[in-house]
């Protein structure tokens, strides 16, 4: 695929999850309001997103747990001619601290596994700039995390829903960071880290 449309029609395609276009347009405002020139991303896909950032000048590490998924993402940047721009760790995020300990970050995007993304944000944000900024995606989880009534859901997406809720709760209370979350895409929040003195 050389273009970034064949890589957003495969992902219609195929089922792929990527970020939605007001998603992106936001992401890259804050690239370019908060001057980020690394970024840490959890969940690749087929590296959509990640290409779209590199584009816009930023190097990017990026870890992906699924093989297919991960592959895909290879053939992509390789074929964007990404390949000094992105660097693609295959592994799950919940273990792969130590690949990407060697760099800080102006920007971690976490966009994997929703019930982990306290974990993720723990876990990464030792690794955040001065200045640095924390986004996230799917919040809102297509609308499911403001609805009332979820008892006609499966279970697991109703636990899933409720991570979510927690880890809103989680942002808002964080006394280190001071987050705003944006009804923008499937739900984006900022987090910028306090300064104390
Ligand atoms: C929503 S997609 C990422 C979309 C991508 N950021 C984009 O917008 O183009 C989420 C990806 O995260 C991966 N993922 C989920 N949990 C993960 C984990 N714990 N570690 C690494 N990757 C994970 C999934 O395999 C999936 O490919």
């Amino acid at each position: 695929m050389n273009s970034i449309l064949e890589i957003k029609q495969y992902a219609k395609e195929n089922n792929v999850p990527i970020i939605t276009d007001e998603g992106i347009a936001f992401l890259l405002e804050q690239i370019k309001q908060y001057k980020v020139k690394e970024v840490l991303e959890i969940g690749t896909a087929i590296a959509y997103s990640s290409s779209l950032m590199a584009l816009a000048g930023v190097s990017v590490t990026t870890i992906e747990r699924d093989l297919n998924m991960y592959n895909q993402a290879l053939i992509n940047i390789n074929d964007l001619g990404l390949n000094d721009k992105i660097k693609v760790i295959f592994k799950d995020a919940l273990e792969a601290y130590s690949l990407v300990e060697d760099k800080k970050y102006d920007l971690i995007f976490i966009d994997a596994a929703k019930a982990q993304y306290e974990k993720f944000f723990n876990m990464y944000t030792p690794l955040l700039n001065e200045g640095g900024i924390v986004v996230c995606d799917n919040l809102d989880f297509h609308g499911l995390v403001k609805e009332k009534d979820l008892t006609s859901y499966s279970r697991n997406l109703r636990s899933m829903i409720k991570k979510i809720r927690l880890f809103r709760s989680f942002l808002e209370n964080n006394e280190n960071y001071t987050t705003k979350i944006y009804n923008i895409g499937d739900g984006m929040s900022v987090s910028i880290k306090k300064k104390f003195n």
